[in-house]
C-alpha cells in the first residue's frame, strides 16, 4: 500500500501542522503572505504550462494565491473533505455556493432559522432568478423530509442555529436528500470542525464565516467552503468570475487563528456549558438556550453529532426591553457588538446582530424573542464572566 501522505493525527496536532508542513520560501517558519496581485514568468512556455494546468503555479490572485491555497488545504484537511475555496466574507462563500449550485426553476429546501443574511438570499435574491426556497420549521424533521421528498436541488442546513441554538440532524436529513440526488450544504460556523464534521455525517459541502471562530480574534473577515472536489471546483470557477476571493493578508490571519482553534474551542465549550447551567438556574433569567443543556430540545441530536456544544449561548432576562437594556449596558466583560466567535466575550440582541435584516414581525415568526441576548463566550476566565453576568442581572 502507498504510504499515507497525511496519517490521521489528533485535532490539535492537525490544527498546527495540516497544510503547513513546509518547507516555505526563504526557510520561513510560517507560510509568508504573498500579496502579489499577479505572478510573472521568464518565458511564454512556462507561463502557458501553468495557465493550462500542466504545471503547479499561480497566474492571478483573484483565481488562486499561494497563501490562500494553504488555508484552503488546511480547512479541507480539518473537515476531512477533498477541497476548499476561500472567499472575502462568509456571505460571499454562501452566496457564491448557492449561485453556483442553483439554476432558474430549481428549488432549495432549508430551515427558518438560518443566519439572517442567508435568509435574505432565500427570500429576496434567489427568487429574482426564478429559484424558490422552501423554509421549514427548523426542528421539524418530518416536515423537512416531506419537502425534500417533493424534490429539490439543494438542502441547506445550519446547526446549531443563530441565535437560539436549535439543532438539526445532519445525518438523517442528508440521507433523505441523497435519495433525491440533492446536494447537502451545511453552515458549520457555530460548531467549527473541532466540534462537528458535517462531511462525515453526509453533507457534500461545509460553509464557514471564518470571521468567527476560525479567525477567532475579531480582526479579519473571511469565508470558506469545503467539500466534494467536483462541487468545490465549480464554486471555485464561479469565484474566478464573480471575484469575491479572500485576500492573502486575510488568509494569513485566519491561518494563524486556526492554529489555536482546538485550544480555544475546548475553552469556549467548557465555559459556555458552565455559564449556560448558571443562567438556567438564575432567578432573573426567564430562559436559557444552549445545546449542552440536557433540557435543550436538540440536546440528544447534539450529543450524537457534536464533540462539544460550542461557544455561543442565548438567554432572556426577566422583564421587557427596559430590562434587556439594563443588563446589556451593565455588562463589563462583554463587547456590545454584532459579532461572535472571538477571544473576547460579545453580547447583543438579534434585532441588532444576526437578524438585523428582519423586521420585528419576521423575528417573532422565527421564534426569536426581542428580549433575547446572544452571548458569545470568549476565552476569559469563566468565573469572571459569571460574576459579570450576576452583577448585570442584579440590576433588574
Ligand atoms: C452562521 C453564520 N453564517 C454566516 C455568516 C456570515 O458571515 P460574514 O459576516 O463573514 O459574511 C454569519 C455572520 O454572523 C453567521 O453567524
Amino acid at each position: 500500500m502507498p504510504e499515507d501522505k497525511h496519517p490521521p493525527t489528533a485535532f490539535d496536532t492537525q490544527a498546527v501542522w495540516a497544510a503547513e508542513e513546509g518547507p516555505f520560501p526563504y526557510g520561513a517558519a510560517t507560510m509568508p503572505i504573498v500579496s502579489a496581485a499577479t505572478f510573472a514568468y521568464p518565458d511564454l512556455d512556462s507561463w502557458q504550462a501553468v495557465a493550462l494546468g500542466q504545471r503547479a503555479g499561480h497566474i492571478y490572485s483573484r483565481n488562486s494565491n499561494p497563501t490562500l491555497a494553504v488555508l484552503e488545504e488546511k480547512i479541507a484537511r480539518l473537515d476531512g473533505t477533498e477541497a476548499a475555496a476561500g472567499f472575502a466574507t462568509g456571505m460571499a462563500a454562501i452566496s457564491s455556493t448557492l449561485f453556483t449550485l442553483l439554476s432558474p426553476g430549481e428549488r432549495v429546501v432549508s430551515i427558518r432559522d438560518s443566519y439572517g443574511g442567508t435568509n435574505v438570499l432565500f427570500e429576496e435574491f434567489l427568487p429574482r432568478f426564478g429559484i424558490t426556497a422552501t423554509l421549514c420549521n427548523t426542528t421539524d424533521h418530518e416536515q423537512l423530509e416531506r419537502e425534500i421528498a417533493l424534490g429539490c436541488k439543494v438542502l441547506y442546513l445550519e446547526t446549531p442555529t443563530n441565535p437560539t441554538l436549535k439543532v438539526v440532524d445532519i445525518a438523517r436529513l442528508s440521507a433523505a436528500a441523497r435519495r433525491q440526488g440533492a446536494v447537502v450544504v451545511t453552515d458549520n460556523t457555530f460548531a467549527t470542525p473541532y466540534n462537528q464534521k458535517p462531511a462525515a455525517l453526509g453533507s457534500d459541502l461545509v460553509l464557514y464565516s471564518a470571521t468567527k471562530f476560525l479567525g477567532g480574534h475579531s480582526d479579519v473577515l473571511g469565508g470558506l467552503v469545503s467539500g466534494r472536489g467536483d462541487l468545490v471546483h465549480c464554486i471555485h470557477h464561479f469565484r474566478e468570475i464573480a471575484g469575491a476571493t479572500l485576500h492573502a493578508d486575510a488568509a494569513y490571519s485566519i491561518l494563524r487563528g486556526m492554529k489555536t482553534l482546538g485550544l480555544r474551542m475546548a475553552r469556549h465549550n467548557q465555559s459556555a456549558q458552565a455559564i449556560a447551567e448558571h443562567l438556567r438556574r438564575h432567578p432573573k433569567v426567564a430562559a436559557a438556550y444552549y445545546p449542552g443543556l440536557d433540557t435543550h430540545p436538540g440536546h440528544e441530536i447534539a450529543v450524537r453529532q457534536m464533540r462539544g456544544f460550542g461557544g455561543v449561548l442565548a438567554f432572556v432576562p426577566r422583564g421587557g426591553i427596559g430590562e434587556l437594556r439594563t443588563v446589556l449596558d451593565a455588562l463589563q466583560l462583554a463587547q456590545r457588538a454584532a459579532h461572535l466567535g472571538g477571544v473576547a466575550t460579545t453580547a447583543g440582541p438579534p434585532a441588532v446582530t444576526s437578524h438585523v435584516e428582519l423586521t420585528a414581525e419576521e423575528r417573532a415568526r422565527a421564534g426569536i424573542p426581542e428580549t433575547l441576548i446572544r452571548y458569545s463566550v470568549g476565552i476569559e476566565d469563566a468565573g469572571d464572566l459569571i460574576a459579570d453576568l450576576d452583577q448585570a442581572l442584579a440590576r433588574i
